[in-house]
């Protein structure tokens, strides 16, 4: 499967799955470069689908399906489906609450899409309220391979990695980071991210003593998270 990545609004990010005849939207805001580009590579929409249902990752699904005549997967049902199927690849539902109830991430070959689940450098905000949802969904994708590659919902890298360094002072890769950042294809690994973002770093010494010296709650791993997220 190949995966397409089409900015647009301010800092938004979506994206295209496909094999060599069918594809499928995820979060397909940019439906102008959408069609162009599934008409330029002889691709028939299958689905139009998102990662959550915030208006900024839905806005090009109604006019993307009137086009396309592509189905619908609405989010929400999602979970219970726990796979997409698409020209025999299979794409797995992992459902990710936190940012918000319905948030999920899709996973096929090494490729994660993790919405507004994980950016780079920084997770998402936690709109539900429910932080104990919201670290069981992180700890789900750090149990994925390190070789994972990650692509997010928004490309905030400069400024989150800018909180990132200034969380870390100390973490040498976050600038070797920053000389990778192409704005024209955003994404990582997930190996990568466990070594600059700080908020899916709350075992690690650095921030364990970041989040003493604040005078947070560090005992357990889930006390640190909810440290480190009062943080953002
Ligand atoms: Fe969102």
């Amino acid at each position: 499967m190949k995966t397409v990545q089409f900015r647009y609004g301010k800092d938004n990010l979506g994206y295209l799955i496909h094999g060599q005849e069918y594809a499928m939207a995820v979060d397909g805001g940019a439906v102008g470069e959408i069609i162009h580009y599934l008409r330029d590579n002889s691709l028939k929409l299958e689905f139009v689908t998102n990662t959550h249902s915030h208006g900024d990752h839905t806005c090009g699904n109604r006019e993307l399906l009137g086009i396309t005549g592509a189905e619908f997967l609405d989010v929400g049902t999602l979970p219970e489906l726990g796979s997409i199927g698409l020209e025999g690849s299979e794409i797995k539902v992992i459902p990710t609450p936190g940012h918000t109830s319905d948030s999920l991430c899709f996973l096929f070959d090494d490729v994660l899409l993790s919405g507004d689940t994980l950016f780079m450098g920084k997770v998402g905000r936690c709109f539900t309220g429910d932080i104990h949802s919201f670290y069981l969904s992180i700890k789900k994708i750090l149990a994925l391979s390190d070789e994972t590659v990650v692509y997010a919902g928004h490309d905030y890298v400069l400024e989150y990695l800018k909180t990132a360094k200034e969380l870390q002072p100390a973490n040498s890769f976050i600038s070797e980071y920053l000389m990778e950042y192409n704005p024209d294809l955003v994404k990582s690994t997930l190996g990568a991210e466990k070594k600059i973002d700080p908020f899916i770093s709350f075992n690690e010494p650095e921030i364990i003593e970041l989040l003493i010296s604040r005078k947070l709650p560090v005992d357990t791993e889930f006390d640190r998270f909810s440290s480190i997220m009062s943080l953002i």
